[in-house]
């Protein structure tokens, strides 16, 4: 991508701005953030040489849940929101940050040369197991840089905030040094720092989605093979809609870790009566021809959601291609049914928000996103019930929880990039 060189002084960054809208596009949310990082790189570290701007979006999927450390199919979309750094390359093995998010931290400092796996799980832990995988991986980051960096994607909520951390690291090193490195290996890339760096055990769908989004598109990616076609999503009567429950549990990453754990136990015990490498090469008649083999009763509902929820992510796929949206939100309802009873990553706020959704007029379809335990629901709303779905399952999921929970128009946008 082509570099701009600016100018210092009064006015500078709109006339970088000016410059780099004929190149890319950055909405007017993205332009005044890019601002305030600007000035506060200036602030923190000084406004010489080439400093460079990135974005990295969250995600949320449509259908296709805990599908893909099962080799199934998922089928989400990268969100116009997420984490936007300004970055300036060290002459040493310095990485030197400041978050406008948590201002109060201050200048933060670290070695590139000496970082250690934990799981803390801060967002400078995300970024640091990004530059140790490049790392073991042999990619040579000869120096460290200077960033400066703020997002508009809420923490916690289930949106992939740490997969656009991740991502964001990954455009950052490739781009400021040079790196012969894809997109698709940068989505890896994120996926292994948080299995290894992080002891998170997350699938792939998450970086992938940040990486490799696409405008008004969804990405439907086979898990097993990393195979994965853009499918537009035509929606022209209805949005979709995120509803943020606000509360995230705290078990949400050991029981992750659990499930996963489960669905591999299910997978050994099917292995003894049929060769199968993953749960997603089953469907129904699959399933049930072999489901006798799964000795543990919690391993099989794990098992009947994973390949239950792989068919039916292939089927509201082509439901989606043929236009038929009623089909599509169908499958979206019996998702979130399947999620809450056999693999049990529901919780109480996301069932309601679900279930006054299901109740109204104009709402298509309606599950929880992610991975579960708290986060968002996501719902596909005819256009003109959207004000309506908002006022109601607002005010009856404040009635039943005493929470007042946040809704976004979902844009399907662009993956992780470099601005200027
Ligand atoms: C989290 C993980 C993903 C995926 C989803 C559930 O978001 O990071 O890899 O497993 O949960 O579909």
């Amino acid at each position: 991508m082509e570099t701009i060189d600016f100018p210092v002084g009064h006015g500078w960054i709109s006339q970088a701005l000016v410059k780099v809208n004929r190149f890319f596009i950055l909405s007017e949310r993205g332009r005044d953030m890019i601002e305030k990082l600007m000035d506060c790189f200036r602030e923190q570290f000084g406004g010489d040489g080439d400093i460079r701007a990135y974005f990295a979006p969250g995600r949320v999927n449509l259908i296709g849940e805990h599908t893909d450390y099962n080799g199934g199919h998922v089928f989400p979309c990268a969100l116009s929101m997420g984490n936007y750094a300004v970055a300036r390359k060290r002459g040493d093995k310095k990485l030197r940050w400041f978050n406008m998010t948590y201002p109060d931290n201050g200048v933060k400092e670290r070695d590139i040369t000496s970082l250690e796996p934990n799981d803390n799980g801060l967002w400078y832990d995300y970024q640091h197991g990004v530059i140790w995988a490049f790392q073991k991986h042999g990619y040579e980051i000869p120096c460290g840089y200077d960033m400066v960096m703020a997002g508009d994607i809420p923490a916690g909520a289930g949106l992939s905030a740490s997969a656009s951390i991740e991502e964001l690291c990954a455009v950052i090193l490739k781009d400021l040094f040079s790196l012969d490195i894809s997109m698709v290996e940068c989505a890896k890339m994120g996926q292994y720092s948080e299995n290894h760096y992080n002891g998170m055990n997350c699938g792939i769908m998450d970086q992938f989605a940040s990486a490799m989004g696409k405008k008004d598109n969804a990405i439907f990616l086979d898990t097993a093979t990393l195979e994965y076609e853009y499918v537009p999503l035509n929606l022209k009567n209805e949005k979709i809609v995120i509803t943020n429950s606000k509360v995230k549990h705290q078990l949400a990453g050991s029981a992750y870790n659990d499930r996963r754990r489960e669905s591999e136990q299910a997978l050994k015990d099917l292995q003894q009566a049929v060769g199968i490498a993953s749960l997603g090469e089953l469907d129904e008649a699959g399933f049930e021809q072999y489901k006798a083999a799964i000795k543990d009763p919690v391993c099989l509902k794990r098992a009947r959601h994973a390949v239950l929820e792989n068919q039916r992510t292939i089927r509201a796929v082509e439901s989606l291609r043929a236009g038929n949206t009623a089909d599509f939100g169908k499958l979206m309802n019996e998702s979130h049914v399947s999620l809450r009873d056999d693999y049990e990553v529901s919780c109480k706020e996301l069932d309601i928000l679900t279930e006054e959704a299901w109740k109204l007029p104009g709402v298509i379809g309606s599950r929880m996103t992610g991975g579960g335990f708290g986060g968002c629901t996501v719902s596909i709303v005819e256009n003109g019930a959207v004000e309506d779905f908002q006022k109601a399952v607002g005010s009856a999921y404040t009635e039943r929880t005493g929470l007042v929970p946040d809704f976004y128009i979902a844009d399907a946008a662009e993956g992780a990039r470099k601005l200027y």
